[in-house]
């Protein structure tokens, strides 16, 4: 991991653009790392020690979309997953040093949390940025947004549950924009998220530093189907296998290299607000 500083009252910065928040003295450090995902159904009243509204960030990356959140909304909690260990020890890092109780992060793939871990109706929004398309024929079996995930997303939402979801391929936009209306009452968001105008994640900074359009949208989970109508809805529906554009690939490159405070990346004291 690159060495970072954290230095109480400075900020990060990727890209030219700050991750939200301010590093606290060590002594308001949380403690945010979920080590491992509990057997069976999430508590989620005892997993963050108190009842609130509930958000999971499913392929959260470096964090910087939960980040955003969690400082902006105290009042609910959030659950950040993503397969890979070294995304989630980043956005760990960042949601312990800037004292965010409120954050929990874990690695475990989206589906088998949802599917495992995750009671019907107990979750408020889920939020997908990004997800891969992966390019080559052999992983379009592993790509994330498919019906089935859809029924399970929809399922793990209360009554009036938010899906929010964004992507720069637009190939998968084509395929998401055909599903989604099936499970939300979907609508596309015209330009960015109006909190993160240069991007809510570092995938959308990266895309758009390049001139790569975004496409983002969200949905409320519909009310008029239940649990067993999604599942069996979602088993007549396409799976996507549509043709990736590999030139997008170059971009996941930029995307992996260093997350931790180097490069574009650098501490610098905190503006004071007025
Ligand atoms: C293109 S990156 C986007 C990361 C972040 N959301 C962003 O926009 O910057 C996709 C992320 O999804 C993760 N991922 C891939 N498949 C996943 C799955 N099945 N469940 C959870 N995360 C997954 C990857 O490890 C990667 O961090």
């Amino acid at each position: 991991m690159a060495a970072f500083e954290p230095i109480a009252g400075s900020v990060e910065e990727e890209f030219g653009v700050p991750i939200p928040g301010v590093i606290q003295p060590q002594e308001l450090w949380a403690r945010t790392a979920l080590k491992k995902v509990p057997e069976g159904k999430i508590a989620w009243a005892e997993l963050f020690g108190r009842v609130a509204p509930v958000v999971i960030d499913i392929g959260c990356g470096n964090g910087r979309s939960m980040l955003t959140s969690a400082i902006a909304h105290p009042e609910y909690d959030f659950l950040g997953v993503d397969i890979l260990p070294v995304v989630i020890r980043y956005a760990t890092r960042r949601g312990n040093q800037r004292g965010l109780a409120n954050t929990r992060w874990a690695v475990i793939g989206g589906r088998e949390l949802l599917a495992n871990h995750v009671d019907a109706g107990s979750v408020t929004e889920i939020h997908c940025y990004h997800p891969q398309p992966y390019y080559r024929k052999d992983q379009v079996g592993l790509r994330l947004i498919t019906p089935d995930f859809l029924s399970l997303v929809h399922r793990s939402l209360v009554s009036g549950g938010r899906f929010v979801i964004q992507t720069d391929h637009p190939g998968y936009w084509a395929y998401m924009t055909k599903i989604l209306p099936v499970f939300f009452e979907f609508r596309e968001q015209k330009g960015p998220w109006p909190h993160a105008v240069k991007g809510i994640t570092r995938r959308e900074i990266i895309a758009r530093s390049h001139g790569l359009p975004i496409f983002l949208g969200e949905g409320i989970a519909r009310s008029d189907l239940d649990s067993e109508k999604a599942i069996s809805l979602a088993e007549s529906l396409p799976l996507p296998t549509f043709n990736a554009d590999r030139r997008l690939q170059a971009l996941d490159q930029m995307e992996r290299g260093d997350m931790g405070g180097s490069g574009r990346s650098k501490n610098r004291p905190a503006r004071r607000r007025r």
